[in-house]
């Protein structure tokens, strides 16, 4: 089946007795045992498994064209179960634009016990002379946060594989829809579920996708289960629920993302826009080989410092000033103050997710902002 239709079917799992069309919401915790001590349900205690975060990791193992799928508390939490998958000693090629709260972890929490370098992924020599004898993990995230650098997954996965370097992707930019890296040659596809997955801004996740069942992934479904960090059934039945329109969300965020890059790169106040759509984007063709379109995420450079920088973002009326991204309001948000002195993100960069309220109003917003 195409996406479309996988989205909106894949999980309905759950066979009702009452004869509903759309799935409940399965509240227990536990589960009845048979005769024999089996769970003729399928399930046993909800930290374990449940109905909805089944019917959840079936659609997206289904929509990346994995194996299996492990849903978690939130994109975040990904980060932080596979790098306690990873035996300590083990090296990490990570990418120089990284989402910064999982680049944190790395940073402060496994510091002491991971080794990991941050590398322009962009330059494919750089990859190969950054591997060690213990390199364990390449860590990609493409499209990046927040410079919208494109990687080459399906080259990075010609790197990784004969030296047995698992390949980890995070598509949370991209969504299912425009990219699966497993098709590519990723190992696990990672996705912030809060994003376009969940879509509405107000759930909070995060799921991994494997290729294969492999020892690896036992580890990672132990550390799912054992560890505990998973999301509600509430939470798996809005993510399912946000999924069946996900398709048809991201055309729309597309198409107006599109628009706003063109409207953005012929402002005089804008110094340069950063969206992969571009032509001119340095890796337009890479994104072009292996996105089906290029997504609703762009950031922008404002001619002139931070201060005036904040003078156009507090001026929007339509985009929310807000973190985050995916949902179907237009957010904009000024990077560097939200990632902290460290940031080397540049002070004059705005970044913004385009929503889906008509693209006119968008464009009438950024307008007055930048006037
Ligand atoms: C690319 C990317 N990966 C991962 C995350 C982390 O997701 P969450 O906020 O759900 O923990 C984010 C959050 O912004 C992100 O942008």
């Amino acid at each position: 089946m195409k996406p479309e239709t996988l989205a909106i079917h894949a999980s309905n799992l759950v066979k009702s007795t009452t004869g509903d069309v759309t799935p409940p919401i399965n509240l227990s915790t536990t589960f009845f045992r048979d005769e024999n001590g089996g769970y003729p349900g399928g399930h046993m205690y909800s930290r374990v498994s449940n109905p909805n975060r089944s019917a959840l990791e079936n659609t997206i193992a289904k929509l990346e064209f994995g194996e299996d799928a492990a849903a978690l508390s939130s994109g975040n939490t990904c980060g932080l179960v596979l790098f306690q998958a990873l035996k300590p000693g083990s090296h990490i090629i990570a990418p120089d634009d990284m989402y910064w709260g999982i680049k944190k972890q790395l940073l402060t929490i496994f510091n002491d016990t991971l080794e990991f370098d941050f590398v322009d992924q962009t330059d494919l020599e750089l990859i190969k002379s950054s591997i060690k004898p213990n390199t364990k993990m390449i860590w990609i995230e493409t499209p990046s946060n927040p410079l919208l650098k494109v990687t080459d997954i399906e080259e990075i996965s010609k790197i990784a594989k004969p030296l047995n370097i698992t390949l980890v992707c995070d598509s949370t930019f991209a969504s299912p829809i425009l990219q699966n890296p497993i098709l590519l040659g990723a190992d696990i596809v990672l996705h912030s579920s809060t994003k376009y997955l969940g879509g509405h801004s107000d759930v909070l996740g995060g799921i991994l996708v494997t290729a294969k069942q492999d020892k690896l992934w036992e580890k990672i479904k132990n550390i799912q289960q054992t560890g505990g960090a998973v999301p509600s059934p509430f939470d798996c039945y809005l993510l399912c629920r946000s999924i069946k329109t996900l398709a048809y969300r991201m055309k729309g965020h597309c198409e107006n993302a599109k628009k706003v890059a063109e409207y953005l790169v012929n402002h005089p106040r804008v110094e340069a826009v950063f969206f992969p759509g571009l032509e001119d984007h340095p890796q337009h063709k890479i994104a072009k080989k292996q996105m089906k379109d290029f997504g609703g995420m762009m950031s922008f450079l404002v001619k002139g410092d931070a201060e005036v920088t904040n003078k156009v973002v507090n001026k929007v009326k339509l985009f929310a000033q807000a973190t985050s991204l995916g949902g179907v309001e237009s957010l904009i948000e000024h990077r560097y103050s939200i990632e902290g002195p460290d940031s080397k993100t540049p002070k004059n960069l705005l970044r913004i997710s385009v929503g889906l309220e008509h693209i006119d109003d968008i464009i009438a917003d950024l307008e007055q902002a930048l006037a």
